[in-house]
């Protein structure tokens, strides 16, 4: 019997207890699933990182760390965490991120804001462009940024996308590294954000990069809060070098209600609810990873501790 232990707040543990037996049940392994346990006895920890464990130092037996979540900023430099670490890649966290960008892409390429909630009677009509004329530039293109990129590609909108490491994506224009970044943000009139929180992806969105937009531009952060500096998002807005900012995340979570997002006409908050981890997806790929520490063979979607992510 293996034991895991389940190291999650109470909703979480609401919604994934009966998942994962499940699928344990599916993957052929006896799993012992626990939210506490003698420390030397577990063997895998599911684990939420914004959990109150936060000293892996007492599992003396432990195989790995499985995370329930796709950013994985808060742990990644916890010294206590020696053991292989995964992060969460899987359908159904993928699907809600590629629904709720294009939704967001959509409402601001098509202009819907004109005519949603109007009450003055006036009949004004304006032809928004097709895709196809609309550049979007998806920085991040991992496994949510790359699901996104294709989406709007099959939407026939011009993309480009940046990464850290080349990449070759059909139908995307990929740039990469520092050297890449300028390129892929010159003329771009809708920037997605999926970048994850590095020392090296702060502040990644200031005011000279805002300034290689096309002038009237779109952002769209569901990554993180610090990718973008405040202060110039906000000076840009200002200036009519950007039209509007669609913002999921913040440097701050919840936002304080005495923040300028609030209330600023150009900027839509939505409260981090981009995408969420399903249960029955999530799952299946923290069976499989059990699955797989026990034959030996390597975990899926390990986090690159110098990387950062
Ligand atoms: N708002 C929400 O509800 C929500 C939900 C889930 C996730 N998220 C956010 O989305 C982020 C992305 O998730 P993911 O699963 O797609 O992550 P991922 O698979 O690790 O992809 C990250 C991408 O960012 C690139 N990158 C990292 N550091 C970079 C740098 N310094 N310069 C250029 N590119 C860099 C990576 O390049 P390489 O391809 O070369 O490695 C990769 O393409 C998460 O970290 C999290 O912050 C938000």
């Amino acid at each position: 019997m293996i034991t895991a232990l389940f190291s999650a707040t109470d909703s979480t543990w609401d919604k994934f207890g009966a998942a994962l037996q499940d699928a344990f049940k599916d993957a052929g392994l006896a799993v012992h699933l626990t939210r506490s346990a003698e420390p030397s006895s577990v063997e895998y920890i599911i684990y939420a990182p914004n959990s109150t464990l936060q000293d892996f130092t007492p599992f003396s037996n432990l195989k790995a760390v499985l995370s329930l979540w796709a950013g994985v900023e808060t742990a990644v430099n916890n010294p206590t965490l020696t053991v292989p670490f995964s992060r969460m890649v899987s359908d159904g966290l993928s699907e809600g991120m590629v629904e709720w960008c294009v939704g967001h892409v959509l409402r601001h390429h098509l202009g819907m804001d004109r005519d949603i909630g109007r009450t003055d009677a006036v009949w004004d009509p304006v032809i928004p462009p097709l895709a196809r004329d609309r550049p979007v530039t998806v920085l991040g293109l991992g496994a949510l940024g790359q699901a996104v990129a294709q989406a709007l590609v099959s939407l026939k909108f011009p993309v480009s996308g940046w990464s850290r490491s080349p990449k070759t994506i059909e139908d995307v224009r990929c740039f990469s590294g520092d050297a890449g970044l300028d390129d892929a943000l010159r003329d771009a009139q809708i920037v997605v954000l999926l970048l994850p929180m590095t020392p090296q992806t702060e502040d990644v969105l200031n005011a000279e990069r805002l300034e290689l937009l096309s002038r009237g531009a779109f952002i769209i952060n569901p990554g993180r809060g610090p990718l973008i500096d405040d202060t110039a998002l906000l000076a840009a807005l200002e200036s009519g070098q950007l039209a509007h900012a669609t913002l999921d995340v913040f440097r701050t979570e919840p936002l304080p209600g005495d923040h300028p997002f609030w209330a600023h006409p150009k900027v839509t908050v939505t409260p981090r609810i981009a995408s969420d981890t399903r249960a029955d997806t999530a799952a299946a790929v923290i069976a499989e990873n059990i699955r797989r520490g026990e034959a030996g063979e390597p975990f899926l979607h390990l986090v690159d501790r110098t990387a950062g992510y």
